[in-house]
């Protein structure tokens, strides 16, 4: 029986304006906790829930003693804040659940962790850096472009005008998030083919989960997973995907790759797309995949590696632990 300290984040209040860059991402820790802590009961653990707060330390240390500390927690004020809730975690001496620090902030600026991967030889597309809408383009950029918030999730941010074709739809989209969300742009080069998802688990010998292809239903009238498509759920998930042994080791290789690049812990899912060549390369890594059953990619892929929503928690928390027991102190 483990004690475990469930760390989640309330839905903040709104504002209609708020509400529409991010119809549904803000409530989903509190969903998330809920069925956690479901599958922890389940086992017979005992769970006691921190809604995170100013006074977070605080609170753990009030919760008494606990084992482990499962943390689905984005933030207090934004989603932003993801990897400050994680450097909080590193301060109690208590195993977490999730990446530490470094690797969390450094997956959370996707430019940074696009040089990361370069650097590591991971399959990736040419990116560049926005910072206003008059930055010139670098000349290894070439048409069609996509355009997308530095540092979002949920597809914030992410319209069928995110793919650009020129000069003008560039500049206004790179306006548009700059405006909108008040940080850089990235701007990528396109990658037209199949998109597929992968999930890792575990941190000494971390499992490459069965890769999932993310397909767009034709409804949408585009192939890129926007904001609406994210909000109402709209992807179909084909887990195991449908694709040839060979491309499948490919994909597996190049999850497996970023996830020890970045060093992650416990669990990490990673999107990757197909490039005009059919040649898979790397969109992005989640280092707190959400676990939402029925909503997300990670607990379907899980779940079609044999784990139900109860063994992976128990999984994650087991490899949290023993982690743990090898860093130094
Ligand atoms: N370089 C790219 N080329 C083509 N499509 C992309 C590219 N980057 C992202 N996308 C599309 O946009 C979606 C969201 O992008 P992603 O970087 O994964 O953001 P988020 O963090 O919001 O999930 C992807 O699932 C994919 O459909
Ligand atoms: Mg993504």
């Amino acid at each position: 029986m483990y004690r475990i300290g469930l760390v989640y984040n309330e839905p903040k209040e709104l504002t209609a304006a708020d509400k529409e860059l991010d119809p549904r991402s803000y409530r989903q820790p509190a969903i998330i906790a809920d069925y956690i802590e479901e599958a922890f009961i389940t086992r017979g653990h005992q769970v006691k829930k921190i809604p995170a707060s100013l006074d977070l330390l605080q609170d753990i240390k009030a919760a008494g003693d606990l084992d482990v500390i499962f943390n689905c927690c984005t933030g207090i004020n934004s989603k932003r804040e993801q990897a400050n809730i994680v450097a909080l975690l590193e301060l109690v001496d208590i195993p977490f659940v999730g990446s530490g620090l470094t690797a969390q902030a450094t997956a959370l600026n996707k430019a940074n962790a696009n040089a990361a991967f370069t650097a590591a030889g991971v399959p990736i597309t040419a990116f560049q850096t926005f910072f206003s809408a008059e930055d010139p383009l670098n000349s290894d950029m070439t048409y069609p472009l996509f355009v997308k918030p530095i540092q979002e999730g949920s597809a914030l941010g992410i319209t069928a005008d995110s793919l650009v074709e020129n000069e003008a739809e560039l500049r206004s989209q790179v306006d548009y998030v700059i405006d909108s969300f008040k940080q850089p742009a990235l701007v990528e080069g396109y990658l037209p083919g199949r998109e597929f998802s992968v999930g890792i688990l575990g941190t000494k010998e971390p499992e490459v989960l069965p890769v999932t292809e993310v397909i767009i239903p034709d409804k949408y009238g585009t192939d890129i997973q926007t904001v609406t498509v994210k909000a109402e759920n709209g992807v179909k998930r084909v887990c195991p995907a449908e694709i040839s042994p060979q491309l499948n080791a490919e994909i597996s290789s190049i999850a497996l790759q970023a996830y020890n690049t970045l060093q992650c812990s416990e669990l990490a899912r990673v999107d990757i797309k197909l490039d005009a060549d059919e040649k898979p390369n790397i969109i992005e890594i989640n280092t707190m995949p959400a676990l939402e059953p029925g909503f997300e990619h990670y607990p379907a892929m899980a779940a079609a590696a044999g784990y139900s929503m109860s063994d992976l928690v128990e999984t994650l928390v087991k490899e949290a632990i023993e982690a743990w027991k090898l860093k130094a102190v």
